[in-house]
């Protein structure tokens, strides 16, 4: 069976032709208030919830990090901090993504700013903001895990994984590095996951996840071909055989790629892809 990766750049060349085997991945988190059981239900493989925004060297006195869900979370935050807990939408039904074998991915960074700030200035700040998101959003271990801000009573909610969606060039990436290798110290060969949305601008200014895909082995690359109309889906720029070029020299060669287009209507470089 030829690869994700084949199937999607023949899919590219060939006028997007149905891929059978083709998986699907949405973001979560930021419209509206839907079930994530609902959105399980769809036919979907992968749901990233999005977004930890804020490191925890940037999250107040309680060194948590924080979290932005939009309207899927209620104003209920850990105090010195905006790690939020109270998010029915998300806890509700949160079994039934495990039921149809959906994988459940939380993403940290997003866009970037002095509210949503995720810098990390340190190799040891990398490796706590790693344990500590293992540690409250992945398998519930009685040993560490002090917050748990999706579990309700006994039933402990847990993530198969992690994404990274870093939007700022940060002169230092090496803490990032640490950070995904800290998260696989902490899967110890379990069945998890670590995926990059990386944006697609191919220039060094716009291109934020160099050293960071250069420096780590990702499970799944989902490109953002949007909201950047020099690389998007339909302003003629689309790049993705330079994101092909561009990886074979770096330690994601065989990582399948998934094509990252927006759902709305409304957004910059979205594609209509109904079916007539
Ligand atoms: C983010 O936080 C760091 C300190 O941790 C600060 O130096 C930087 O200016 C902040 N960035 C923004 C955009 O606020
Ligand atoms: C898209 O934009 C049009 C025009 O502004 C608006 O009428 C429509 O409701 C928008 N659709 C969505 C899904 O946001």
């Amino acid at each position: 069976m030829p690869s994700l990766r084949n199937i999607l750049l023949a899919a590219a060349s060939a006028a997007l032709v149905a891929a059978k085997s083709a998986q699907v991945n949405v973001y979560y988190g930021q419209r509206g208030n839907d079930d994530l059981g609902a959105v399980c239900s769809t036919g979907v493989d992968y749901v990233t919830l999005a977004f930890v925004d804020v490191s925890p060297e940037n999250g107040g006195s309680s060194g948590y990090p924080g979290d932005n869900f939009a309207d899927h979370c209620y104003a209920g935050y850990y105090p010195g901090s905006s790690l939020l807990y109270d998010c029915p939408p998300i806890t509700n039904n949160w079994q039934v993504c495990k039921e149809k074998g959906v994988k459940l991915l939380l993403s940290v960074g997003g866009v970037f700013s002095s509210g949503s700030n995720y810098t990390l200035s340190s190799d040891a700040n990398a490796i706590d903001f790693a344990n500590f998101l293992w540690y409250a959003f992945g398998p519930y271990d009685p040993a560490h895990s002090e917050v748990r801000p999706f579990d309700i009573g006994d039933s402990h909610f847990f993530v198969d994984g992690f994404d990274l969606d870093i939007e700022e060039k940060f002169a230092n990436q090496g803490p990032w590095n640490t950070f995904v290798a800290q998260l696989r110290t902490n899967f110890a060969g379990g069945d998890f996951l670590i995926t990059a949305a990386p944006q697609c601008p191919y220039s060094d200014s716009s291109f934020e996840m160099t050293d960071i895909l250069a420096g780590s082995k990702f499970d799944l690359i989902w490109i953002q071909f949007y909201n950047n109309p020099v690389c998007d889906g339909i302003n003629g720029g689309f790049n993705f055989d330079r994101w092909i070029t561009y990886l074979d020299g770096t330690p994601n060669s065989k990582t399948p790629l998934f094509i990252g287009l927006p759902a709305s209507v409304n957004a910059s470089g979205s594609a209509d892809c109904r079916q007539p």
